[in-house]
């Protein structure tokens, strides 16, 4: 196997990180990867916010986690599934979990909301920065929470200290640091997926 095909598939979600930070050149290597991504039309309409305070990154999960508490209260109307909706309320009310896995560095990834294909834009530069990261031993996990967070509580104070550019909105979070404890396996692939028409 190539070295690229054996980079993307022993990637995996990395939910436990020691607390030293990575190197600032891991970091640009990983960031600059994001912006290699494909965009439609080439809008490119991704913003890397780089967030390595500690207090404010643990800030940012209890507000998201009040936030997954409400539910689904808050979010009645865009909760197509109430056992998502109940699995997100324990999440919340339980005073263990640290959203973000207590990672050193978190990577907001936020598209201009006026461009139509922000999200899939976004989440390709996601995925990019995912595999690099996994390429430099870098643990990554993507999150969830923030665009809720935003949703629910516009005028949220630590949303205000990420000071994002006017007019874009988070869509995910990317979690970076070295992993600590042993490696996950990935679990078992769908089967079945693919039908060929030829
Ligand atoms: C859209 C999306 C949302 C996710 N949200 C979270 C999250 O909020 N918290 C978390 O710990 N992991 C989250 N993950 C990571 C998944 O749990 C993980 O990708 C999945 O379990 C498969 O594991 P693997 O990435 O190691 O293959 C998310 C992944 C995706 C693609």
């Amino acid at each position: 196997m190539n070295e690229t095909l054996s980079v993307i598939k022993n990637r995996r979600s990395i939910k436990s990180f020691k607390p030293e930070q990575i190197k600032d050149t891991e970091l640009e290597a990983i960031l600059e990867a994001g912006t290699y991504a494909p965009s439609a039309s080439n809008q490119q309409s991704w913003h890397f916010t780089v967030v390595q305070n500690e207090r404010l990154i643990n800030q940012l999960s209890e507000a998201i986690k009040k936030v997954y508490a409400m539910m689904p209260i808050a979010f009645l109307d865009q909760m197509k599934n109430d056992k998502k909706a109940q699995f997100l309320q324990k999440i919340g009310n339980n005073e263990k979990v640290h959203l973000f896995h207590n990672a050193p560095t978190i990577v907001v990834i936020s598209g201009d909301k006026t461009e139509m294909y922000t999200a899939e834009n976004c989440s390709l530069a996601a995925g990019n920065m995912m595999n690099a990261a996994n390429s430099l031993d870098v643990g990554s996990c993507w999150v969830s929470g923030l665009p809720q967070l935003i949703d629910a509580d516009p005028d949220n104070q630590f949303i205000k200290e990420l000071n994002l550019p006017e007019g874009y909105k988070p869509v995910c979070v990317i979690l970076l640091g070295y992993r600590s404890g042993a490696d996950t396996k990935a679990s078992e692939r769908r089967k079945n997926l693919v039908n060929y028409v030829k």
